[in-house]
């Protein structure tokens, strides 16, 4: 089997940094090695990767993303191949997409579409968990199957009536299952029917623009959701992961939760750190005039930086009242996508594309000291492994795991720019930032897929991960 070397760079961790070289024979890592203790001398290998003053890490793993999600009267923009590509130009080595059941369909069929779109399609590994959109007798007994299968946790809807949306009791039902069953109950927590009478209103009110969807979908939607699934998860004892936290009232919920021993984690996502409703109101563009700011619609929505949700979540991550920073990439375009919804905000399919970006953005809050160093790594990669099952192959450098692994320039500079991205968007949300760093050499299971601005994998390299159970219960 092909041996390669990473050498000379300061391999980190969720605990600490080391200065080691790394030896990785085919797909495994098989030792780290401290400068000055080969007893044998030098160590020859078939490939030699100079890391020098450069960051060693586990690659990264994004929890959340959904590639041709059909929704909103679309399908989003990036496939298994051109997302999965765009995640190893960023440094993200292993992607857990949603398979969707929509309501009044079979969860086995939509769990069958999701292989066929991924298998042999992808350039990095992939997990999927499972969205049920409609809680019943036939899924429930789908449920059954779920761990066998590897996937182990399901998404829920608290919002969306209609088309993935759950009633209480549906949710009861599914957790009661869960927690039997050991599954991570994934909860998408806005009171959905209360938003959909605010939203008409504002509609009927004449305010279209893309700003009034973050109005519709106010904190006080998310706050009393993540507390309805948060007493739902207390009476079942299923545990529970909230994704896409944006509101700090939500947060607060977790912590108290939390700080009652329950199994209650959440994840937010870089838009929630660093993008603003404020900025969304006042987006504007030649081409597009004031729905410029429909690249920023997603639900949850931005927060109002004057109420300090954006530092109240960098302070969740520092605390571990959050525990992971996933993407939520759900990318749409601008032309022929976002433009559904110009005569009204309802109709803006709902999403951001970040999944080039996750491990970038997030290098860039250990620049500004929102988080440290190791934190990053915890955050995006060792905590998603542990909390989706998958600790010790991934999320992890050390003898044994799989050689998924990044070589980052804190030296280096990228500059964000829809002109220069690897994802299928014809926009990028995040135009206009630069990061003081950079991902200089991606490696996947062994393989090096990036190197020096070069994609060297195929589309095909990724396999499927069977998941096992949460490895963060307390
Ligand atoms: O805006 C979002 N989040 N789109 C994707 C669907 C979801 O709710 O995660
Ligand atoms: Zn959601
Ligand atoms: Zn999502």
């Amino acid at each position: 089997m092909a041996t390669t070397l990473i050498k000379g760079g300061t391999v980190v961790s969720s605990t600490g940094r080391t200065e080691a070289d790394i030896l990785i024979d085919g797909e495994k890592v098989v030792a780290l090695i401290s400068p000055g203790t080969t007893p044998l001398g030098t160590i020859e290998a078939d490939t030699v990767v100079d890391a020098t003053g450069k960051y060693v890490i586990p690659g990264g793993i994004d929890a959340h993303t959904h590639f041709e999600l059909p929704f909103g009267g679309t399908e989003a923009s990036d496939t298994f191949e051109t997302g999965t590509r765009a995640a190893a130009w960023g440094g993200t080595t292993t992607v857990v997409d949603f398979a969707v059941q929509t309501t009044g369909t079979k969860v086995e069929d939509g769990l069958a579409k999701w292989h066929a779109k991924a298998e042999g399609n992808c350039a990095i590994d992939y997990g999927f968990h499972q969205i049920l959109g409609g809680v019943d007798e036939d899924s429930l007994k789908a449920m059954d199957r779920f761990v066998d299968e590897g996937i182990t946790s399901y998404k829920m809807f608290m919002a969306y009536p209609g088309v993935f949306y759950s009633d209480d009791g549906q949710i009861l039902r599914a957790m009661q299952k869960a927690a039997d069953l050991g599954l991570l109950t994934m909860m998408h927590a806005e009171n959905g029917p209360a938003i959909d009478v605010l939203a008409a209103q504002l509609v009927e009110a004449g305010k279209t623009t893309p700003y009034y969807h973050g109005i519709a979908r106010a904190w006080q939607m998310e706050e009393e959701a993540t507390h309805r699934a948060i007493m739902l998860g207390n009476l079942t004892g299923a545990p529970l992961y909230v994704v896409h936290v944006s509101a700090k009232q939500a947060v607060e919920q977790l912590a108290w939760a939390r700080d009652k021993g329950q199994n209650v984690f959440g994840e937010t996502c870089p838009q929630y750190l660093y993008l603003s409703l404020e900025e969304q109101l006042g987006a504007s563009s030649k081409e597009w005039g004031d729905f410029e700011g429909a690249k920023w619609v997603c639900s949850t929505p931005l927060r109002s930086r004057e109420e300090g949700h954006q530092d109240h979540m960098w302070q969740a991550l520092r605390t571990n009242d959050l525990q992971m920073v996933s993407t939520d990439h759900c990318p749409f375009c601008m032309k022929g996508q976002k433009e559904l919804g110009k005569e009204e905000f309802r109709k803006i399919p709902n999403g951001i594309g970040s999944v080039e970006h996750r491990m970038d953005l997030m290098y860039q809050g250990v620049v500004t000291g929102e988080i440290t160093l190791e934190r990053w790594v915890e955050l995006t990669s060792t905590t998603p492994a542990r909390m989706f099952g998958m600790y010790g192959a991934k999320g992890v450098v050390a003898p044994g795991a799989d050689g998924d692994i990044v070589v980052y320039d804190p030296k280096g500079h990228t500059s964000i720019s829809a002109k220069s991205h690897h994802m299928n968007m014809d926009h990028s949300a995040w135009e206009g930032f630069e990061i003081d760093g950079h991902v200089d050499t991606v490696l996947s299971r062994g393989k090096v897929i990036i190197d020096k601005g070069e994609y060297l994998g195929a589309k095909g390299d990724g396999k499927f991960v069977k998941r096992g159970l949460s490895q963060y219960l307390v």
